[in-house]
């Protein structure tokens, strides 16, 4: 063991791991964007090609991300540099971090809105208002040019902290706390959804296929949602899994997160599809889905403005486990490569992102007018690291483990050196060889040249 992998900082339980790779799996994807994606895309049809691909495709390449990690023993780039030494494997690694910076930069806007977002419930300044009023009071909260920012600000800062103070520290004992509160919350909700009344219509819209809906967009949507909400393709995995035990069996661990990823999924269509039908709402109402329908629900509700806070505190939980894995992953990058003390590269990657993330945040008012290739900055980050930056990180990823290389590595990797039986894994093979590369490339290929997703 080399001097640098004793003083490195690890996960200290199995739990530990679960939870903060869990953490950084279930987020806004689950809760924000999960719901109105499968509204619009066919509901419970869309729902059964979802979990066939995160099973199929997506837990594989986590196997492939974690035993990258855990051999390389590094962050996302200095793990490459490490399995596939002088080859430029590891510029899959920077692209990771490019891509981190830009979620994070996004993404921690969205987060600020849900800061902003309990603090209305639980002033209960959603009172009286209705649908059109919350439209209004969402869209007044968006363009406006400093509220926002000082949310997102605050949350990038509750999330620094968290990193800053280490892997078994912070993250882990973070994650520990924040995921079964999590879950409570959300299971909380569920009742109260699935008791409304007229509410079955919901969880028949959700588990019962209506395949007249699929289309080949469907298909590419559910594999793009998949791989954003498992946190792949980016480096999150590769960073945390060098954190992870040699004890750890990578297999049951991608599977575990993987379930447990689509498990609160599921919940949080079940959460609020139901609410949704019961009060005769649309269920294909797009990213406002949350931050107005679900308010406006609320309103109609007895204790609305209670169950409301419930819903933006668990909104708020779940996106702070995902932006501090995001964080991590800059952090890792900037403390190990330019050998920089932890704090320094914290302090250094929480500034930064910040900037690009004001300039995301105002973009919906101030910087409206600024946009590329007619896209406002919030609009291009997302789209670059979501529809470009993941799927070619993944589609790498497995070229690497299926064809170049990476293949023995790996398979030592997933059988703890030969100590865990491995039977799955010419099936694991076969896939990152063939179906994986191939399904990535043909969503890649179609969001490049026909601008989906
Ligand atoms: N998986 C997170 C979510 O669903 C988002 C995320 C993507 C986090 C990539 C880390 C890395 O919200």
């Amino acid at each position: 063991m080399t001097k640098e992998s004793v003083l490195r900082d690890n996960f200290g339980s199995r739990f530990g791991i679960i939870a903060a790779t869990a953490g950084s799996a279930v987020g806004l994807g689950n809760i924000w964007k999960f719901p109105y994606v499968a509204g619009e895309n066919g509901g419970g049809a869309f729902l059964l090609i979802y979990l066939f691909f995160v099973l199929a495709i997506g837990v594989p390449v986590m196997m492939s991300e974690f035993a990258i990690g855990r051999r390389g023993q590094k962050n996302a780039y200095g793990s490459f540099g490490v399995i596939a030494p002088g080859k430029r494997w590891n510029l899959i690694g920077l692209m990771g971090v490019v891509a981190a910076f830009f979620i994070l930069a996004f993404y921690s806007s969205v987060a600020g809105w849900t800061l902003q977002y309990i603090v209305s419930s639980v002033s209960h300044s959603f009172a009286g208002q209705s649908i059109a009023d919350l439209e209004n009071t969402f869209n007044t909260l968006i363009v406006n040019p400093i509220k926002p920012v000082v949310w997102q600000l605050v949350f990038m800062v509750l999330t620094a902290l968290i990193v800053l103070a280490g892997i078994k520290k912070g993250i882990e004992k973070y994650t520990k706390l924040l995921m079964p509160l999590l879950l409570l919350l959300i299971i909380v909700l569920c009742i109260r959804s699935v008791t409304l009344e007229g509410g079955k219509a919901g969880l028949e819209f959700l588990f019962k296929p209506d395949f007249s809906k699929v289309t080949a967009k469907t298909f590419l949507y559910a594999l793009g949602q998949a791989f954003f909400s498992l946190s792949l393709g980016m480096g999150a995995l590769i960073t945390y899994s060098s954190y992870f035990s040699k004890k750890e069996n990578l297999a049951s661990t991608a599977v575990s997160v993987a379930l447990s990823d689509s498990l609160i999924a599921i919940l949080a269509g079940v959460m609020i599809f139901p609410a949704v039908f019961a009060f005769g709402i649309e269920p294909t109402c797009g990213p406002s889905l949350v931050f107005i329908t679900l308010p406006g629900i609320f309103q109609q509700m007895f204790w609305g403005d209670f169950f409301g806070t419930i819903f933006f505190i668990l909104l708020t939980v779940a996106a702070l486990t995902s932006t501090i894995s995001l964080l991590e992953v800059v952090v890792a990058f900037l403390s190990e490569e330019l050998k920089i003390s932890r704090k320094k590269a914290t302090v250094i990657a929480t500034l930064s992102v910040s900037v690009l993330g004001i300039f995301a945040s105002l973009s919906f008012g101030t910087l409206k007018g600024v946009t590329i290739f007619g896209k406002s900055i919030f609009d291009v980050l997302d789209y670059t690291a979501s529809n470009v930056l993941l799927p070619l990180g993944g589609l790498f990823i497995v070229l690497f483990v299926g064809w170049f290389g990476g293949k023995k590595i790996i398979k030592s990797e997933l059988s703890n050196e030969g100590t865990l039986r491995v039977r799955y894994y010419p099936y694991f093979n076969f896939i990152v060889k063939f179906i994986a590369p191939f399904a990535i490339a043909a969503i890649f290929i179609y969001c490049i040249f026909w601008g989906g997703l």
